[in-house]
């Protein structure tokens, strides 16, 4: 039989196993966070926090730090402060702004599953 099978569908196929995969995943999470759902949001994340050695134009030269493998109580705290104007980082302040708290939690428990390193 020769059915080749197209790109789109072994998109579905990987966009079905990681669907099944995703409760186990959730099921670890100290919080309701949904790992699954983070990576919808992770976008606007990864433009400063997946670049190794990466620091932002603004404040100029300022060394953007490791999400990897933190633990998600640090990060979700942390995201909520800046959020708060607890913490001063201007555009961390801007980025946490624009979170609900269940994409904070979202967000913590898919950096927080993600091996050190892996993910900045
Ligand atoms: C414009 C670049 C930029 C973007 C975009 C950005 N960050 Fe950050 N982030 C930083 C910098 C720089 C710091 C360090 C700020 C500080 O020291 O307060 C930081 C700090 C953090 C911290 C605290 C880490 C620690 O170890 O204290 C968390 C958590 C965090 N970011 C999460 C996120 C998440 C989640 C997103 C996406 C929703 C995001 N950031 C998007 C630049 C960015």
């Amino acid at each position: 039989m020769k059915m080749p099978i197209r790109p789109f569908l072994s998109f579905f196929m990987v966009a079905a196993a990681l669907s099944l995969a995703a409760p186990a995943f959730a099921q670890q999470a100290v919080t309701a966070g949904d790992p699954k759902e983070a990576h919808k949001k992770i976008a606007m994340c990864e433009g400063c926090h997946g670049i190794p050695g990466y620091k932002t134009a603004y404040p100029s030269v300022y060394h953007v730090p490791k999400l990897g493998g933190q633990s998600p109580t640090y990060i979700s705290n942390a995201l909520h402060a800046y959020k708060a104007g607890q913490r001063k980082h201007p555009s961390m302040r801007g980025i946490a702004a624009s979170l609900s708290d269940q994409d904070i939690a979202d967000l913590a428990a898919y950096y927080a599953a993600s091996p050190a390193g892996e993910h900045k």
